[in-house]
């Protein structure tokens, strides 16, 4: 058992945590904390190993070294399920939905994860698996109305415009009504106007959920209006480069070079 020795507060603690995937170094000795009820943002260019830092916090994939404690306990190690009944949950930087099913059936699913009745009682109908049953379709309409899609429930997930389907991998993952939430690129693929949508759809989930948000995205406009108010991190080759506000960040040289390094070789690798 691991020792808790995070900080009063702290939902997230990740201590020189490190994972090498053959001969790279995907992350390379990241700590970085999260608090109760904070949003921050975890930004970096291509490659910079970010989705693999939310592979390793929902133990996708097996760190080298290092700790991540969710309240003081290790998550690593943990199934699946046990890191969803921990508290943590997330969206895919590659939509992952069930295609053929509808709105409604994906958020369903979600809710499905964590049933408060046996399959024996499911299947022989039991009053207590019908007051479920109705609890669960109550609770997954109430999340598709969260994110604005009440009124697509009946829609087959595959045919909802892209925009759409992000949307609705937010609502199957706060089915599991997370403690933590790891939003990977919610912003992908969405014009200006969606992206402002967004950015008042997670404000709003944040301030009415109460969650602890970790969100990676690219969209430099939206990561600086959701964490206006609090911290970014930046990874770079899999180092934490820095951490501080948006002002901070902005205005960091290190930063600048990350990035301008990132479209410099994006423009060598461009086709002629
Ligand atoms: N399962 C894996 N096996 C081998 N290498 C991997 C694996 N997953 C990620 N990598 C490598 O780890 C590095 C970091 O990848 P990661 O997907 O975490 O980057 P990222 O910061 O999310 O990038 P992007 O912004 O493009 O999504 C890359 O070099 C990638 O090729
Ligand atoms: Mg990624």
């Amino acid at each position: 058992m691991s020792i808790a020795n995070n900080h009063p507060g702290e939902v997230l603690t990740i201590k020189n945590l490190t994972v090498d995937f053959g001969g790279v170094r995907a992350v390379n000795n990241l700590s970085m904390t999260l608090l109760a009820g904070e949003m921050v943002a975890l930004i970096g260019p291509n490659g910079a190993g970010k989705t693999t830092v939310f592979n390793l916090i929902t133990n996708a994939f097996k760190a080298t070294s290092g700790e991540i404690l969710l309240n003081g306990k290790s998550v690593l190690g943990k199934s699946p399920d046990e890191i969803c009944r921990m508290g943590i949950s997330r969206t895919f930087q590659n939509i992952r939905l069930f295609p053929q099913m509808t709105a409604y059936e994906n958020v369903e699913l979600g809710l499905h994860s964590t049933p408060h009745y046996s399959l024996a009682e499911a299947f022989i109908r039991t009053p207590r698996a019908r007051r479920a049953e109705i609890e669960t379709r109550k609770k997954a309409l109430e999340l598709l109305e969260m994110v604005n899609l009440k009124d697509h429930a009946n829609a087959q997930a595959s045919s909802m415009p892209y925009g759409l389907q992000r949307r609705l991998e937010i609502a199957r993952a706060m089915a599991t009504s997370p403690q933590l939430l790891l939003l990977d690129e919610p912003a992908a693929g969405m014009n200006e106007d969606e992206c402002n949508d967004l950015i008042n759809l997670i404000r709003q989930i944040h301030t009415t959920m109460k969650y602890s948000i970790i969100v990676i995205e690219h969209h430099m406009a939206v990561v600086m209006e959701l964490c206006k108010d609090s911290r970014i991190y930046v990874l770079s080759l899999g180092s934490l480069l820095t951490s501080g506000t948006p002002t901070e960040i902005q205005n960091d040289p290190q930063v600048i070079k990350a990035y301008l390094g990132e479209r410099k070789n994006a423009r060598e690798n461009a086709p002629a």
